[in-house]
């Protein structure tokens, strides 16, 4: 199971990369409009700064705007993964790109069908929304399940993104899942270092110490 950082704001980058815990980075056009930036200096500067992949969105609406978009994205830097969003555009899309060595991470995916579509067409990744199925009132893990269970019993090398990652429950869902990646926002990762045990055990013992002779 690995982390990647669903964000594109480089000091919250810069900081997890620091806890050594994180091996890449999702953005989408919401995270990067948040940063008040421009689109593709963001992405160059954030992959810059990571060694693993880094998910940037193409926003064309028909396969041929998509993989023109992606061939100019991932020439931003070599760890760049383009994120489609799903649908027949980015299907056909994926197939040309993921046969020119582009990796695709198929994004917007809320069911396993989508998940198995994606890995056909020769996606590198898919990204179940797991938080926005649990907003509509569905079991977003229960897909990310699903999709796990299915390529593994296909043998698809396509690597499983749990995204819409809202708390650290849904991290833990996640790992037990099998997912392969979890992107979550900073903010969960801050939640995840975090226990109320700790931190009283910590100040035990500093106090204690502070009790020792000498
Ligand atoms: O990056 C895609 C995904 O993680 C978005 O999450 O919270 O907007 O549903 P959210």
């Amino acid at each position: 199971m690995r982390l990647f950082l669903d964000t594109a704001n480089i000091q919250e980058i810069e900081e997890a990369l620091s806890w050594g815990v994180v091996s890449g980075v999702t953005t989408n056009p919401s995270l990067v409009a948040r940063e008040g930036r421009e689109f593709r200096p963001t992405i160059r500067e954030i992959a810059a700064l990571v060694d693993g992949p880094v998910s940037a969105e193409a926003v064309s609406e028909d396969a041929p705007g998509m993989i023109a978009e992606a061939r100019e994205l991932a020439a931003l830097a070599q760890n760049v993964v383009i994120k489609l969003p799903m649908g027949v555009p980015a299907l056909k899309a994926t197939r040309v790109l993921a046969d020119e060595g582009i990796r695709v991470n198929m994004t917007l995916v809320f069911s396993a069908n989508q998940a198995l579509l994606a890995a056909l067409a020769g996606a590198a990744y898919v990204s179940p929304f797991v938080g926005r199925l649990d907003d509509i009132g569905h079991d977003g893990m229960q897909v990310v399940a699903e999709i796990v269970d299915i390529f593994c019993d296909y043998g698809l090398e396509t690597e499983v993104i749990a995204a819409s990652i809202r708390h650290p429950a849904h991290v833990l869902a996640a790992a037990h899942a099998g997912s392969d990646i979890a992107t979550v926002p900073f903010g969960v990762l801050q939640q995840m270092v975090r226990h109320p045990l700790t931190d009283s055990g910590i100040a035990r013992f500093l106090a204690d110490y502070r009790k020792i002779p000498g």
